[in-house]
C-alpha cells in the first residue's frame, strides 16, 4: 500500500487544513448544520455537527476513504481473507455474533457451525450455573465465579459486565483477577469460598504467564480445602484456544470452551471468552449483545460512507490527528482535543431527579466547550453582577473561554445489551478504517510481545546473587536496587 501521505486526498486535506472558520460562525452562517451533521441508525443518534469541520471537510475525508481503499479490505475481511499479515490470519471477530444460519467459508470451510457449537456449550452451562443445577464438589450451588485473564481475556468482559449490571444476577458475584501483583487474587478470593467458587481460566494461548501463574494460585487455594485434584472439574473451567496446555494445567478438556486463532485477544468479548458475561447477565442477553454487534456489523458493511457511522467517526478522528491547526494540537492531543458525549434517554434506575441533571450536564457540556465565552460577553455580565473598573479587568481574563472545542455526541434509547453490543462494534471498526488509511495493523500484538520476552529475561536476573549490568544504566540500577531492597544481591 503507498503511503496515505501520497494520496492526492491527503494532500488535498493538507491544503484545506486551517482554513475552517470557528464554529459559532458555521452554525450561524448554516441553519441546517446540525441536521445535516448527523446520523440516526436504529435508536442511536450521531450528533457530529460540533465538529472544525465544513462539507468540504468531509468530503475530502470520505475522498481520503476511498483513495486508501478501505471498502475493498473491509470486503475481505467479512470474506475471511488473511488480512492480519504479520500473523497470517483472518480477521472474523464478526462471525462470532454472526446469525448460524448464515455460512462463513473460510479456505473453503463453512466456520459457523463450530461457532454455534460454542455458543450452545456456553448456554447450557450458564443455565446449568444460574440455575443452581451445576454444583460444587460438596453439593452446594456455586456463589461465586472468578474469571482470572488479562488484556483481551479480561477487559472486554469487565467493561461489559460493569455496563449490564443493571442485567445482572445479584446472588452470583462475579470477580476479575488480572494483575500479577499478589494482591489482586488475594482480595478477591478473600471474598469466596472454595465449595462454591468456579473459576474461569480465560486465555486464548493459554501461556501467558500472569495468568498461569493466578491460576496456579486459585488451584492451590482450592486444592487446600477441597484436598482431592479429581474436585477440580467441577470448579475450573478453561476458555482458551489451546487443548494441550489446558489439559497440562489439569482442567478436562470437557470444561474447555474453544476459539479459534482468527479471533484477535483485544476482539474476543463475543467469543468462549465472553462465558463471565454470559453468566452474569444469562445467555440470552449475551445473545442480544451479539445480536446488537452483528446490526453493526452490517451497517458497517452495507452502508454508503456517507452515512456509515464507524467511517463517519474514523475520519473525523483522521482529522485532528493528521490535519488539525497545528498551533491547538500542540497544546492538546487529539484524545483530549476531540471529547465524545454518551448518554442514554432512558434509566434502569431512576431516582428522582438524577436522570435529568446528568442530561443537561451533558448537553451543557457540548454547548459549553462548542461556544466559549468572548470577552465582550463576559463584560456585559460582569457588568449585569454590578462590577466596574478594576474589579471588572482583573476578572476578565479568567472568565473568557476560546470555545471552538469539538465534541461528538451519541444519544441511545437505553443502555441494554444489543446497543451496548452495536456500540463496541461501532468503536472495533472505527479503529479498523483509521488502520486501513494508516497502514496499521489493529489485530497483531508485536509490541507486547516484545515486552514479554525481556520480562522473561529479567525474572531469573531478580534471585541471581550478583548485581545486573547487562541492560542500559537505568534498567540496571532499578532491578539493582530493587535486589538490595529485597536482600537478593548486594550493587
Ligand atoms: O497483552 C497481550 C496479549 O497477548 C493480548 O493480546 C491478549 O489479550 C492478552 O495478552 C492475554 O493473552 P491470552 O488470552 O493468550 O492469555
Amino acid at each position: 500500500m503507498p503511503s496515505p501521505v501520497d494520496l492526492p486526498a491527503w494532500k488535498a486535506l493538507a491544503r484545506h487544513a486551517n482554513t475552517i472558520p470557528p464554529m459559532r460562525d458555521l452554525f450561524a452562517k448554516d441553519p441546517h448544520r446540525a441536521t445535516s451533521l448527523s446520523h440516526r441508525w436504529n435508536d442511536l443518534f450521531l450528533d457530529y455537527s460540533k465538529n472544525r469541520a465544513t462539507p468540504e471537510t468531509l468530503q475530502l475525508l470520505r475522498q481520503l476513504l476511498k483513495e486508501s481503499k478501505v471498502e475493498e479490505l473491509r470486503d475481505r475481511m467479512f470474506r475471511g481473507d488473511r488480512i492480519n499479515l504479520t500473523e497470517n490470519r483472518s480477521v472474523l471477530h464478526i462471525a462470532l455474533r454472526r446469525p448460524a444460519d448464515q455460512p462463513l467459508l473460510v479456505d473453503g470451510k463453512d466456520i459457523m457451525p463450530e461457532v454455534e457449537k460454542v455458543r450452545q456449550q456456553m448456554r447450557v452451562f450458564s443455565e446449568r450455573v444460574r440455575t443452581g443445577e451445576w454444583k460444587g464438589y460438596t453439593g452446594q450451588p456455586i456463589a461465586d465465579i472468578v474469571n482470572i485473564g488479562i488484556g483481551g481475556s479480561d477487559l472486554g468482559p469487565v467493561m461489559v459486565t460493569e455496563a449490564l449490571k443493571p442485567f445482572a444476577r445479584r446472588d452470583l458475584r462475579l470477580h476479575f483477577v488480572s494483575n500479577i501483583d499478589s494482591t489482586h487474587i488475594v482480595e478477591a478470593l478473600r471474598l469466596c469460598r472454595p465449595s462454591t467458587t468456579l473459576f474461569l481460566v480465560a486465555s486464548k494461548t493459554f501461556t501467558t504467564q500472569e495468568t498461569l501463574t493466578n491460576a496456579h494460585a486459585a488451584r492451590s487455594w482450592f486444592l487446600k480445602e477441597a484436598s482431592d485434584e479429581k474436585h477440580i472439574a467441577k470448579h475450573f473451567v478453561a476458555l482458551s484456544t489451546n487443548t494441550a496446555e489446558v489439559k497440562k494445567f489439569g482442567i478436562d478438556p470437557v470444561n474447555m470452551f474453544p476459539f479459534w486463532d482468527w479471533v484477535g485477544g483485544r476482539y474476543s468479548l463475543w467469543s468462549a471468552i465472553g462465558l463471565s458475561i454470559a453468566l452474569s447477565i444469562g445467555y440470552d442477553r449475551f445473545a442480544e449483545l451479539l445480536a446488537g454487534a452483528h446490526a453493526m456489523d452490517e451497517h458497517f458493511r452495507q452502508t454508503a460512507v456517507e452515512q456509515n457511522l464507524p467511517m463517519t467517526l474514523a475520519l473525523l478522528g483522521i482529522w485532528y490527528n493528521n490535519f488539525h491547526d497545528a498551533q491547538t494540537h500542540a497544546i492538546l492531543p487529539y484524545d483530549q482535543y476531540l471529547h465524545r458525549f454518551l448518554a442514554s434517554v432512558e434509566t434502569f434506575n431512576p431516582l428522582g431527579q438524577h436522570h435529568d441533571i446528568l442530561l443537561a450536564n451533558f448537553f451543557a457540556q457540548t454547548e459549553a466547550l462548542m461556544r466559549g465565552k468572548t470577552e465582550e460577553e463576559v463584560r456585559i455580565e460582569l457588568a449585569k453582577e454590578g462590577l466596574q473598573g478594576d474589579a471588572l479587568e482583573k476578572l476578565i481574563a479568567h472568565k473568557v473561554f476560546s470555545g471552538n472545542r469539538p465534541t461528538n455526541s451519541l444519544l441511545v434509547q437505553r443502555f441494554d445489551p444489543k446497543t451496548l453490543g452495536s456500540l463496541i462494534a461501532l468503536y472495533e471498526h472505527k479503529i479498523f478504517v483509521q488502520g486501513a488509511i494508516w497502514n496499521i495493523n489493529p489485530y497483531d500484538q508485536m509490541g507486547v510481545e516484545l515486552g514479554k520476552q525481556l520480562a522473561k529475561k529479567i525474572e531469573p536476573e531478580l534471585t541471581s546473587p550478583t548485581p545486573v549490568t547487562s541492560h542500559d544504566a537505568s534498567t540496571n540500577q532499578l532491578i539493582n536496587d530493587y535486589k538490595k531492597r529485597s536482600h537478593r544481591g548486594s550493587s
